[in-house]
Order: structure tokens, then sequence, then C-alpha cells
């Protein structure tokens, strides 16, 4: 890991939703190891309370799906913290079946958590960071945004609406605001429960993943603090994919052309 500058974001305010769990909490805790004051965002208060302890911030309990939630966590962010120079749209639900058996209030819950938070939070900030006279935004989408796969129709459609929504905010806020977008592949979190319970059932993902392993939070905690970071200026709009190349083997192509040469080359 990278040696973290302890004061890159000194005294800075940073907004992260789904603060109190996974990759959200470890975002929490890099920016606060840099210096920020933290707004940890989240549904769940106690998870939130424990965090904003933990990394010297402050807990806002706030459904994100809620427009108008997200309204009041901005501003009590913006007064509790001075202003805001960072936000992070990392808040996300997964479910896992076929699209025709989505009854409405899943199919609701997948958007606006996903999707829909996204666009009230930046809707929310922006005019408060060209006030300021810039910031950085960044959104937490998914591979599957990019290359959708069975059972998670509407979660991958929403995180490709977030990639979207990344462009069109860096075109309309240019040079102001930089956003950008990080979509992880398998990470190890709470979200991903079901492989660290079962092993077995994440062995043919992990096989055929270039980097032969799920990544942690803090490896993409890493990359969110870059995307938000002077260190990336020149860098806008763009969707960052960490998921050790997991995206990369084409569905049936590569194996297959895995095993030819094997045939060919006579091993
Ligand atoms: N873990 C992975 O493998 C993985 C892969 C791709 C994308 N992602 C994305 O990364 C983000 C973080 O996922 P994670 O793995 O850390 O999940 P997680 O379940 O560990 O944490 C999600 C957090 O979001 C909060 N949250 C959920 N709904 C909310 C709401 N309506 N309002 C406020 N807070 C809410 C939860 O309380 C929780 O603290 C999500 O957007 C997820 O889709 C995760």
């Amino acid at each position: 890991m990278t040696e973290i500058d302890r004061r890159e974001y000194d005294g800075v305010g940073v907004f992260v939703t789904g603060a109190a769990s996974g990759i959200g909490a470890a975002v929490a805790r890099r920016f606060a190891s840099a210096g920020a004051k933290v707004a940890v965002v989240d549904r769940d208060a106690d998870g939130a309370t424990r965090l904003a302890e933990e990394v010297g911030g402050v807990a806002i309990v706030a459904n994100v799906a809620d427009a108008s939630a997200v309204d009041a966590a901005v501003a009590t962010a913006i007064e509790t913290l001075g202003g805001l120079a960072v936000v992070v749209n990392n808040a996300g639900v997964g479910d896992l079946r076929p699209l025709h058996l989505l009854d409405d209030k899943t199919f609701r819950r997948l958007v606006d958590v996903n999707f829909s938070a996204v666009f009230y939070a930046m809707r929310a900030v922006v005019p408060h960071l060209l006030e300021r006279g810039g910031g950085t935004i960044v959104n937490v989408a998914s591979q599957s945004g990019i290359g959708p796969t069975r059972n998670e129709a509407v979660y991958s459609a929403a995180k490709a609406a977030t990639i979207a929504l990344t462009k069109s905010g860096a075109l309309e806020y240019g040079p102001s605001i930089r956003v950008n977008c990080v979509a992880p592949g398998f990470v190890a979190t709470p979200l991903t429960g079901l492989f660290q319970a079962e092993p077995e059932t994440f062995e043919p993902i992990r096989s055929s993943t270039p980097l032969q392993r799920m990544g942690t939070a803090d490896e993409i905690a890493e990359i969110v603090a870059f995307l938000a970071s002077e260190r990336s200026s020149f860098i806008t709009g763009q969707t960052i994919v960490a998921d050790g190349g997991n995206s990369l083997p084409q569905a049936g192509t590569d194996p297959t052309l895995a095993g030819l040469w094997s045939r060919f080359s006579g091993d």
C-alpha cells in the first residue's frame, strides 16, 4: 500500500455515503488518516456513530434514497464541517434474482440507492462546490455497470446510469468540479459475505480472475482518494475498473483459447 500523506486533506470536509460498512468505511478511514474531517453518512445509525467516533468525524443518519434526506445531510455536513470539498457517493445495495421476479419495491430500492441517491447528492452539493471555487465528486459504481451479469439486471442498469451521470457531471461542471467513478469487481465486504462464508462458490470466479483473488475495501479506498485528490488533476468523467482483471476474460472465448494452446503446443 502506498504511504499516506497525513496532511493531504488537512481540515478538508469530505462527505461519504454508505460509510458505516465495507468500502465506505475504508474510504472514511482513508480520508481521515490524511487529515480530513469526514461526514459519515449512512442509514445505519449505530454503524455511522461508531465509525464517526473512530475517525473523529461526524455521523449523519440518512436514507440516501430520499431526496430531502440527502438535501438535509449535505446541508448539515456543510454547516458542521465548515464546508465540503469532496463527495463520495458510495452507498449501494444488491439483489440476486431474475428480473421478472423483481417486485416494485425491490426495483425502486435498487434504482434509488444505486442511482437516484447519486443524482440527489450531486444536485445538492454542486452549488456549494461551485461557490467555494471547486471540488471533486467520486461515485462508486460496479463492474456490473459495464458488463452486466445474470440476476443483477436492475443493479447493473442503475450502476450503468451512475457511470453515465459521472460523465455528464464532468461535462457540465468542469473545470471547477471533477467527477469520476470507481467500478469495483469482487471486494471482501458484508455485501459479498456469501463468497467468504462459502469459498467454493467463489472458486470459479477466483480461478478466472488474472489477480486470483477478491479485492480489499482499502484497495478501493485508495483509488477513491486518488481520484479526489490533486494527484488526478487531469482526470474527469472517467470510470476506473478495479476488479483484479476479472472483466477481461471474454465469456467462453478465453478458456477455450487457453485450452487450444495446450493442444497445439503438445503440453
Ligand atoms: N463489495 C463488492 O464486491 C462490490 C462490488 C462492486 C460494487 N460495489 C459497490 O460498492 C459500494 C459499497 O459496497 P460495500 O461492499 O461496501 O457494501 P456494504 O453492504 O458493506 O456497505 C454498504 C453501506 O451502505 C449503506 N446503505 C445502504 N443503503 C443505504 C441507504 N438507502 N441510505 C444510506 N445508507 C445506505 C449500508 O447501511 C452500508 O453501511 C456499493 O455501491 C456497492 O454497490 C461493491
